[in-house]
């Protein structure tokens, strides 16, 4: 079969995790996708970085919109982040008939439904299992694996950074400014690290859990977000002390037939799961009617774990899953399933 041409924009920490799995497993992936995945195209900002994945065969420049429109590309897998240009990015590569590969939890949180409309016209698809969680495939376990079930509630640490925050804090006596800097460090906050430690990004991820579960657009702006920004040790002491570790907790349960959100740092009794995750480590836990309580952990953020996701998007879109699957999500404006709850 002809191999899958990948355009990719964005070789950061995600991008180049993404790269080392295509190129140093190459046959691996050949196999599980039935033909070979071939990274074609990169865009970047500065092409003069040293970059030790890309070979003098991939093409490399610094116009996103090359790769977006090249007519040698089947895929353009957008991991630049942020709103603006990944918009037009998306847009234009959807417009040119390619299926699109995302991390980006922003963008689709704020423009999914325009995006997600323009890739059904044109019948294409958008898969974003790395945009929630990281290594974690929540998207497939909501879309696919509890689809016999309405899910009644969903509780969820799915900001990295910030667990991997108060775990450094709490368990290495560390301070918050050095356990900020170290996630940036290591590859787990995002370019601007308020993103995560006020909320934000577990909030645009929570909306995105609650599109898929409950079929209702929710934005940040709508429930309560507060992030760990305010937390210190002693809050972390005390709560230990009375048996409870403090989390971000993103929530969306259904109470009377409404959906209530939050984001927010939430005691959680030791003994329940979501309260022994560590590091940059995410769990979900979500409640079917059917499955009764269900939990999802993994890395949520880091180079390897996120480009996992990313290939097994990849994969999908090679055997021909990732259509069927973005189909089957039902992220369409017009369902909203269950009225939000107004919460003062
Ligand atoms: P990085 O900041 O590490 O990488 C961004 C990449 O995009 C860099 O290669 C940069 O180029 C390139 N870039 C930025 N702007 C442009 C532009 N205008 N044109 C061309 N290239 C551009 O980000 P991450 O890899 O950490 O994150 C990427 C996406 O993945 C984000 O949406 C993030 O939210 C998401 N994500 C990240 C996770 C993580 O653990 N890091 C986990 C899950 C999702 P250059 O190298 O030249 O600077
Ligand atoms: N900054 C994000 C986090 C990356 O820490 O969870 C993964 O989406």
């Amino acid at each position: 079969a002809a191999p899958l041409r990948i355009g990719m924009v964005g070789l950061g920490t995600v991008g180049t995790g993404v790269a080392r799995i295509l190129l140093e497993h190459a046959q691996r992936t050949a196999d599980r996708a039935g033909r070979r995945i071939e990274l074609v195209r990169v865009a970047v900002r500065n092409v003069a970085k040293a970059r030790a994945e890309i070979t003098k065969a991939i093409e490399i420049t610094t116009d996103p919109m090359k790769v977006a429109t090249a007519t040698d590309v089947d895929v353009v897998v957008e991991l630049i982040g942020g709103l603006n240009p990944a918009r037009e990015i998306v847009t234009a590569a959807l417009e040119s008939g390619k299926d699109v590969v995302t991390a980006n939890k922003a963008l689709l949180c704020n423009y999914g439904d325009d995006l997600f409309a323009l890739a059904r016209r044109k019948e294409r698809s958008i898969s974003f299992e790395a945009a929630v969680a990281g290594g974690v495939p929540i998207i497939a376990a909501i879309g696919q694996a509890m689809t016999g079930n309405q899910i009644t509630s969903l509780a969820a640490i799915v900001n990295g950074t910030s667990n991997f925050i108060l775990t450094r804090m709490f368990h290495e006596n560390s301070s918050y400014e050095d356990a900020v800097k170290e996630a940036q460090r290591l590859g787990y906050a995002e370019a601007d690290p308020s993103m995560d430690v006020k909320g934000t990004d577990a909030a645009q991820k929570l909306g995105l859990l609650t599109q898929l579960a409950f079929g209702r657009r929710v934005l940040p702006e709508q429930f309560p977000v507060q992030g760990i920004d305010e937390l210190s040790l002693m809050d972390l002491k005390f709560a230990d002390e009375l048996g409870y570790a403090i989390k971000l907790l993103a929530t969306a349960k259904l109470v009377g037939g409404h959906l209530e959100l939050h984001t927010q740092p939430t005691l959680i009794r030791h003994s329940r799961p979501l309260a022994q995750v560590n590091g940059p480590y995410n769990m979900i836990e979500l409640t079917g009617d059917a499955v009764g309580k269900a939990w999802f952990s993994a890395m949520g953020a880091g180079q390897m774990a996120t480009a996992s996701a990313v290939v097994a998007d990849l994969v999908d879109v090679a055997v021909g899953r990732a259509r069927i699957n973005f189909e089957r999500l039902h992220l369409w404006a017009e369902q909203e399933t269950f009225p939000l709850q107004r919460i003062e």
